[in-house]
């Protein structure tokens, strides 16, 4: 049976690699895309642990429109992007506002773009 493609970003995170679990126990094909700034490889391990699968993983900054856009442009048949990809400290948030903007903001609003254009 052909398994439905879901991207997720930021899946070796908490709240992406418990959805990673969910989504393979669901039958989809997972593809996740993490630079690992907030977490590590190991994370694969558990989720094959638990489902007996490693889903695809790309390491990636999606701040990096050229390596995202490759990404995008291989990955056509996906279905849904789910993203979790993101710094989320709220102090640090309030400190570094330049640098949350870029990388929760910027890299979503590009790569939403990308998946819009390459349908
Ligand atoms: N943890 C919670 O209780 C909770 C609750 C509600 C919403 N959220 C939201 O869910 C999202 C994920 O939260 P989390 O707790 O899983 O965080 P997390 O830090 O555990 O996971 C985020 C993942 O994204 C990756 N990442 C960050 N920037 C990236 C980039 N530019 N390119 C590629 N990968 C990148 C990190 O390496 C990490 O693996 C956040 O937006 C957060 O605000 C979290």
């Amino acid at each position: 049976m052909i398994k439905n493609k879901i991207i997720v970003t930021g899946g070796c995170g908490y709240i992406g690699s418990h959805t990673v679990v969910e989504l393979i126990e669901n039958n989809y094909e997972v593809v996740i895309l993490d630079n690992l700034s907030n977490s590590t490889e190991e994370t694969l391990e558990r989720i094959f642990k638990i489902t007996g699968i490693k889903p695809t993983f790309i390491h990636i900054d999606l701040k990096d429109s050229i390596a995202t856009n490759a990404i995008f442009s291989k990955h056509k048949d996906t279905k849904a992007v789910i993203n979790f990809a993101s710094h989320k400290a709220v102090g640090e948030s309030v400190l570094k506002p330049v640098m949350y903007y870029k990388n929760n903001l910027y890299s979503l609003v590009y790569f939403s773009f990308l998946r819009c254009s390459n349908n």
